[in-house]
């Protein structure tokens, strides 16, 4: 037995994830990786309830700003009902969760997540292959099933799109971005969100949100970025949609879903080793070092790589709450806007927020005033890691 619950101070830390600071990685990883397991498991069932126990569990330790030795030092802490307390027991008496161990060897978890990391693939149609007894890549190909353009690309790229980003490649994404963006439209504001601005060193894909300092001059400009990209051969794939938000007088600025109606575009990019400034300058410092690395880039020995790429426009009128939404972590903004809605009554969406008593949408131009309205501490992008 470790640790002496008697002299260990209890840990103190509010319920909502949004009142706290979750700092990256945390104090206690092996704690979270497991319960990541089991909420990812959850999800893959397609039980979101649940999925959402684990997510808020494991969101609480990585808040925590020391190790766990001990059961006793998480009593009265909220977010952990009975079943990750187990967990929790089980890991820090035997090193290991038998649970944990289980769900990430069974044939189910293991071919959920095969077929949900391709691109394109959601929980339901991985889960509809998995009942026709479709486990590896290999046999979906082989299975007949016609895959739409998103999967096709996400299959041809799967080697490469599960390999993580790095720091230094999502630099390199911003700079090409950058480069785009401001040769199509001067003055326009590309602002990296999503895991990189929360301090994370690595990702699955690269986030960036886009503006405009006079409204209206960002309408349609997702179409001349993507005409831009093709044209410089920086694509693979493109799916993009337009903004279909309109604010409406009963505040049904909450969209139905959590899918928010900017202009935007998902796409895969192809990230050449030689695609930026930085990696010039280190070619001409240190040509050794860039040449390993462009045999080690891409599969296949080419020299250069898949990489995913999230491109959202937004007006400046809505820039607040879209980088909000935008920066994550998903836990983070699910509960938020939970906060919101339950103890302010108001709708906060990545568009807008609405406060339900006053029958009215509440203005902000950065982050800081939205967490004012919603009467929440700021927390810094590097402190949204739940
Ligand atoms: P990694 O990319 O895995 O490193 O983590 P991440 O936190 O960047 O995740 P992701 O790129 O999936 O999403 C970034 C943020 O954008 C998260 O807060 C998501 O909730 C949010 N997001 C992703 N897709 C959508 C969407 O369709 N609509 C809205 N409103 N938000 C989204
Ligand atoms: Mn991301
Ligand atoms: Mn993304």
């Amino acid at each position: 037995q470790q640790g002496d619950p008697v002299e260990a101070p209890a840990f103190l830390a509010a319920s909502y994830a949004c009142q706290r600071n979750t700092p990256q990685p945390g104090h206690n990883t092996l704690l979270t990786a497991a319960l990541s397991v089991l909420a990812e498991s959850a999800e893959l069932n397609g039980d979101e309830g649940r999925g959402l126990a684990f997510r808020r569990s494991e969101g609480l330790l990585r808040s925590l700003d020391r190790r766990v030795q001990g059961l006793a030092e998480l009593r009265g802490l909220p977010c952990l009902g009975d079943h990750s307390r187990r967990v929790i027991q089980d890991l820090l008496e035997n090193g290991v969760s038998s649970e944990v161990e289980e769900t990430k060897s069974s044939p189910r978890y293991k071919a959920m997540k095969l077929l949900t990391g391709i691109f394109g693939v959601g929980v339901k149609t991985a889960k509809r292959w998995f009942t026709e007894g479709i486990c590896s890549l290999a046999q979906l190909e082989t299975s007949g099933h016609s895959l739409n353009a998103a999967q096709q690309a996400g299959l041809k790229y799967y080697t490469d799109l599960n390999q993580p980003v790095s720091r230094e490649e999502a630099d390199a994404v911003s700079v090409m971005v950058e480069g785009v963006v401001h040769s199509v439209l001067p003055g326009a504001r590309v602002t990296l969100a999503g895991g990189f601005r929360r301090g994370k060193m690595s990702g699955h894909d690269v986030d960036f949100l886009i503006t405009h300092p006079d409204e209206g001059k960002e309408e349609g400009l997702i179409h001349k970025i993507i005409a831009c990209l093709e044209s410089r051969g920086l694509l693979l794939y493109q799916q993009n949609t337009r903004n279909t938000y309109r604010e409406s007088a009963k505040g049904a600025g909450r969209p139905s879903s959590s899918m928010d109606r900017f202009e935007r575009c998902f796409s895969i990019f192809k990230l050449t080793n030689d695609s930026s400034p930085e990696d010039t300058r280190r070619a001409q410092q240190d040509p050794e070092r860039v040449r390993v690395e462009a045999d080690q880039t891409g599969s296949g020995g080419r020299p250069w790589r898949a990489v995913r790429v999230d491109l959202v426009v937004s007006p400046i009128s809505q820039f607040a709450f879209a980088l909000l939404g935008w920066t994550g972590s998903k836990l983070f903004e699910r509960e938020t806007r939970r906060w919101a809605v339950r103890e302010r009554s108001m709708s906060l969406s990545s568009h807008a927020l609405y406060d339900r008593n006053q029958e009215r949408y509440l203005r902000a131009s950065s982050e800081e005033e939205i967490f004012a309205h919603l009467g929440l501490e700021y927390v810094s992008p590097t402190g949204r890691n739940a």
